[in-house]
């Protein structure tokens, strides 16, 4: 994994969308694999700016988001659905029929095909050429929980109270937060041609330094991102504060060569 550790969230963000914008230069209609959350917010904001600032173009872009709750119509302000029109979707000139977020409104039995069609639907565009994560502060990915396998496809997930309590700032009342998920698995994830682990704050230190430093396993599900061979953690200080070769990590950025840089 790529470790590019950065003073703040700001400028770790804008060389995140510096690497898309590159990405979507070079193939117009790539297919983006999109996060929710606080974490992409700032990447969001600078991906809109190079959109209205630098014509970057999203017209023949497709993307796909992680993941939704169960029992969410799009509608609601706590939906992923309404998050990405609010934050990203209704700035930039995508089309709205090329961004797939996973229904909140199927249920029973009806969810494994749903989830089979939504992994359909990524393989008919090719695949996913960038996948955006964040990491949850118990190392989830996606909604892939701990203990999740790593070979898991898109499916319902129950989430763990950690987590829930972690979102419930986005609910009016903490007992508002879902309890069932629809999610990419993580081995839906690790098919993406690259990845970038965005991770903010002293809260996902010790999450980033398992994940990074830590053995691979499904208690961990960010550490599989180790056996990625396009891997990028984009850290500020506080989320990078637990590892132990920051320094070897900051010196490998500083020297990369020249035609390597984004
Ligand atoms: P956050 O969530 O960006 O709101 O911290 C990250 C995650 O749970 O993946």
């Amino acid at each position: 994994m790529e470790v590019i550790i950065q003073n703040d969230p700001e400028a770790a963000s804008a060389l995140s969308a510096r690497r898309i914008a590159q990405i979507v230069h070079a193939k117009p209609n790539a297919v983006l694999g999109l996060a929710t959350g606080s974490t992409p917010l700032r990447l969001y904001k600078e991906l809109i700016r190079l959109h209205r600032e630098e014509g970057l173009d999203f017209s023949q872009v497709t993307s796909f988001n992680l993941d939704e709750y169960l029992g969410l119509a799009p509608g609601h302000p706590a939906s992923y659905r309404y998050f990405m029109r609010e934050h990203f979707f209704q700035h930039i000139n995508i089309a709205p029929e090329r961004t797939f977020v996973p229904s909140g409104l199927v249920a029973g039995p009806d969810i494994a095909k749903y989830c089979a069609e939504y992994e359909e639907e990524i393989r008919k565009v090719g695949g996913i050429d960038l996948q955006i994560l964040g990491i949850g502060s118990d190392g989830h990915i996606g909604f892939n929980e701990p203990s999740s396998s790593l070979a898991s496809r898109t499916r319902i997930k129950t989430l763990t109270q950690r987590t829930r309590q972690d979102n419930t700032p986005f609910f009016d009342n903490p007992d508002d937060v879902p309890h069932h998920v629809i999610t990419m698995g993580v081995g839906t994830i690790m098919e993406a041609r690259e990845i970038h682990l965005l991770a903010f704050g002293d809260k996902k230190a010790e999450a980033i330094a398992a994940a990074v430093e830590g053995p691979i396993t499904a208690n961990v599900p960010a550490s599989v991102l180790q056996m990625h061979r396009t891997a990028r953690l984009f850290a500020d200080e506080g989320a990078a504060s637990q590892l132990a070769r920051q320094e070897y990590y900051r010196w490998v950025f500083d020297n990369k060569p020249a035609w390597q840089a984004f």
